[in-house]
């Protein structure tokens, strides 16, 4: 029998196959994840973690954990906030859940694609506060999204279930990706093309990278500058990855008609901060993976891999 620590509580069929497999199971019952020193008391003694990505879980978290740490499931398909480094330096198997939550996330760009250019939010607003008082002949405009240039950054499983709903829109499609895709150009009719040439030329642009040193700050002032007039960005990837300053620039005084935005660098993002501010930027709090049956799936699987390593097998997702 193993301590299995989870840091929230997630769909009970992680934990019931965590019980069934006989070990012991701690959960952080917080609406928030523990602060640091209630996260590093949670795991100490801990050879199972089940974490989320708004743990930090560093060098000291697992040395809190002690050496029996085994394996840190998490409940996502990125890893950025955890030290695969030192994960890798102390033998402890780090798992995620790719490919369940593919489709649920490219549901979501694709709604804050439609709902950034439409002006969905703004429209909602403006009946809400009984701004309504007649129909506006050239009021509300926004950017055909029908046959329109969308450049997909980042062509992996979501980038490319992404791509298809862009097709069914009749979209042309452009994509970015460090080797080129031929099935999917075959399947979608889209064409990888250098980020710097394809940016003037894009009317939308959705990122779909993980974070990492090379994604990080991708989109910077300069780049954003290099956008269409007139386009629309929309960001279900990780908030770092587009440099936050610059993006309110793009948004008030650069290229950018619209933002559609799952993830934010701050996130949570304060209410009061200028991006909240701004008319033509949909928010949504990072629930690209809040499918009903895909975070249950992503829970069964956290809990599948976290059980392999305690059973001593490879787990059937690795990261590290
Ligand atoms: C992930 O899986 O990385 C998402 O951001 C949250 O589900």
């Amino acid at each position: 029998m193993a301590k299995v620590v989870a840091t929230r509580r997630l769909p009970e069929v992680a934990f019931q196959a965590i019980l069934a497999a006989g070990h012991e199971l701690s959960v952080w019952e917080g609406e928030c994840p523990p602060p640091r020193e209630e996260l590093l008391k949670l795991v100490a003694g801990a050879e199972g973690l089940l974490t989320t990505l708004e743990d930090r879980i560093d060098a000291e978290v697992m040395d809190a954990a002690g050496p029996g740490l085994k394996v840190i499931a998490q409940y996502a398909v990125g890893v950025d906030n955890i030290d695969l480094e030192a994960a890798r330096a102390r033998g402890i198997r780090v798992t995620n859940t790719p490919g369940v939550l593919t489709e649920a996330t490219a549901d979501l760009a694709f709604a804050l694609l439609l709902a950034a250019a439409r002006r969905v939010v703004e429209g909602d607003r403006y009946v809400r506060e009984g701004r309504w008082r007649c129909w506006l002949p050239t009021g509300f405009l926004g950017p055909e999204v029908a046959g329109a240039r969308v450049l997909i950054v980042g062509f992996g499983r979501i980038g490319q279930a992404f791509a298809r709903r862009a097709k069914g829109f009749g979209m042309e499609i452009l994509y970015t990706s460090r080797t080129p895709k031929p099935e999917a150009e075959a399947e979608l009719g889209a064409r990888r093309v250098p980020l710097d040439e394809a940016l003037p030329k894009a009317d939308f642009v959705s990122l779909h990278v993980p974070l990492t040193p090379e994604t990080e700050r991708l989109f910077d002032r300069e780049r954003l500058a290099r956008m269409k007039p007139g386009s629309v960005l929309v960001n279900t990837a990780r908030g770092r990855v587009v440099d936050t300053e610059a993006l309110v620039w793009a948004l008030t005084e650069g290229p950018l008609f619209a933002a559609g935005l799952d993830v934010t660098d701050p996130e949570p993002l304060p209410k009061d901060h200028p991006l909240a501010r701004l008319e033509n930027v949909v928010l949504t709090p990072h629930v690209g993976s809040a499918g009903i049956r895909t975070r249950e799936r992503m829970a069964q699987m956290a809990a599948e891999n976290l059980l392999a390593v305690l059973r001593g097998e490879e787990p059937p997702h690795p990261v590290v």
